[in-house]
């Protein structure tokens, strides 16, 4: 088949990738449909992407899912979005060891509901020993939150005098943030057609590469997902240097 994987450089991937899904509503809306089912159909693509990176060789993949302002939403969407992922998380459980893929959350998880937490942790657990991708949930995540609460954690070890004002640096501040076992995202995605960050990993994505298509979420596939790859490969990232710096003499 022509496909766009074929383009795709095996030694210039990016180690994560992070995807904001969005246009779910919008997506379930052309069709004549409640909210919820473009979040249902949403599921199939999630699907196809955790797939299509697990064989590209990705090896983390951060799925917005739930952000801290989500909550503001009608009360009948939150629970259906929260009874979705309960039910995602234990049918996706097989394919996720079969697949050897690693389950992982980020986020303000003691603010979930009780059911939530507790699929979330399982999966967790009986995903633990995977190896060969980790797919990390970003649920009732915001930046500001994670940013303040590292900010916290660093003072409360300078109150202590278990650490020196003076030591305090990206690396250690980036150490008390949710996702300090995990590279920083070279690629971030965002589906819809809209161009904002929304409380996304501001701290982590200060140097990824941006990707926007009009594609809605549901209707995003393993295609959609190479082309962004590809995208990315085409960029030249300069982390402040000239052009001519980066020619290797
Ligand atoms: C993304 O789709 C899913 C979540 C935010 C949970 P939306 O529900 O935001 O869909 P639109 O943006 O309203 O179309
Ligand atoms: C961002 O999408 C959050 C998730 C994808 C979970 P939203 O649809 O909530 O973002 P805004 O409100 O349009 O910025
Ligand atoms: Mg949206």
């Amino acid at each position: 088949m022509n496909s766009v994987k074929n383009f795709i450089i095996p030694e210039k991937l990016p180690r994560h990738i992070a995807i904001i899904m969005d246009g779910n509503g919008r997506w379930a809306k052309t069709k004549g449909k409640p909210r919820v089912f473009g979040h249902k159909n949403g599921v199939v693509s999630v699907r196809a992407v955790t797939e299509a990176a697990a064989e590209l060789g990705i090896e983390y993949l951060t799925l917005y899912a739930f952000s801290t302002e989500n909550w503001s939403r009608p009360s009948f969407e939150v629970n259906a979005l929260m009874a979705l992922l309960v039910d995602t998380i234990y049918s996706e459980m097989e394919t996720l060891n079969k697949n050897h893929i690693r389950l992982k959350a980020i986020g303000d998880l003691s603010g979930l509901p009780d059911s939530t937490r507790k699929a979330l942790l399982d999966g967790i657990e009986k995903t633990k020993g995977n190896s060969r991708m980790t797919l990390v949930l970003a649920l009732n995540y915001s930046s500001r939150w994670e940013i303040v609460e590292a900010t916290r954690k660093i003072a409360e070890k300078v109150e202590k005098g278990d650490l020196a004002v003076n030591e305090i640096d990206a690396s250690v501040f980036a150490q008390h943030l949710t996702t300090s076992m995990i590279p920083d995202p070279e690629l971030l995605i965002r589906t819809s057609g809209e161009y904002r960050m929304s409380n996304y990993l501001l701290w982590q994505a200060a140097y990824a590469e941006l990707y926007f298509t009009e594609v809605l979420w549901p209707d995003f596939r393993k295609e959609d997902f190479y082309e962004a790859v590809l995208a990315y490969q085409q960029r030249e990232r300069r982390f402040g240097k000239t052009s001519e710096q980066l020619v290797t003499p």
